[in-house]
């Protein structure tokens, strides 16, 4: 095995050994760093995602301020457990538009990533008003407080606007419509056309989420929720159309 005599130079050399490594290090890290310089994208672009509506977007700044993402991920891992638990596994489009992403690395509670639509918004209010009476079992904590919390979106404009300046496509149209869209998508008896013709008719819910006049966080957490993993129609995706 004259290959493995002449490996041992290197194992009684340290110095060499050193050199050596390196340039294997080096060599790895190259072919694994410099593709990526010749992507434009590293995320496929999959048909259906947007950015979120000012309600929603409202909604995910209370989830990170209570620290939902804690105790949820948004993330479905592509195995079969998950899968057949949760739904399709996650894309990586589907969190192009989380900034930051909600992964996260712990489920004291289930992953969230496709919840939108599983119950209804009159079963999100008792469960975030009182988790035990809809689940007894839960450890969640209560988050009454939420529906007693009224919001006027004043700043909703202002944090979109920061969304933008980290890559989110937020058009002046919808910078500048940003406190009327919050509004609206809260109550059904608004003129709701404008904000469904920049977002999309398809996956804007229009509802008074929490049952109770005037918009409050639990209006915006709920639209948030309700909207998550809907976008995607994941009877017409495919994952090689989108090479
Ligand atoms: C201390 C951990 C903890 C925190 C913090 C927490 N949850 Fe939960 N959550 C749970 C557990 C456990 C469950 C499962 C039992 C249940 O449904 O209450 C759950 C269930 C849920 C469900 C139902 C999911 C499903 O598919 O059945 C939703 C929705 C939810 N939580 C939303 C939230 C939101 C929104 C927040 C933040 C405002 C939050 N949770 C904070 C632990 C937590």
């Amino acid at each position: 095995m004259a290959i493995l005599e002449k490996h041992k130079i290197l194992e009684k050399n340290a110095s060499l050994l050193l050199i050596f490594s390196f340039l294997v290090v080096t060599i790895g890290g190259l072919v694994q760093i410099v593709p990526l310089f010749y992507l434009d994208n590293t995320i496929e672009e999959v048909e259906g995602m947007r950015p979120y509506t000012p309600l929603e977007l409202a909604g995910r700044e209370v989830y990170l301020r209570e620290g939902c993402y804690v105790c949820h991920s948004q993330m479905i891992r592509p195995m079969r457990d998950e899968v057949e638990r949760y739904g399709h596994y996650s894309l990586a489009a589907e969190s192009m538009y989380d900034h930051p992403f909600q992964w996260g690395s712990k489920r004291t509670g289930p992953d969230l990533a496709r919840v939108g639509g599983r119950y209804s918004d009159g079963w999100h209010v008792d469960h975030l008003r009182d988790p035990q009476s809809v689940v007894p079992e839960s450890v969640m904590p209560k988050y009454d407080q939420l529906e007693r919390t009224l919001v006027d979106g004043e700043y909703i404009g202002d944090l979109m606007r920061v969304h933008s300046w980290v890559g989110t496509p937020y058009t002046p149209e919808m910078l500048e419509a940003a406190q009327s869209d919050f509004l609206a998508q809260a109550d059904p008896d608004s003129d709701y056309d404008g904000l469904l013709e920049r977002y999309g008719e398809e996956t804007v819910n229009v509802r008074n989420f929490d049952g109770q006049p005037g918009v409050s966080e639990a209006d915006a957490l709920i639209a948030y929720m309700q909207m998550l993993g809907t976008l995607v129609d994941f009877s017409t995706f495919t994952a090689e159309a989108n090479r």
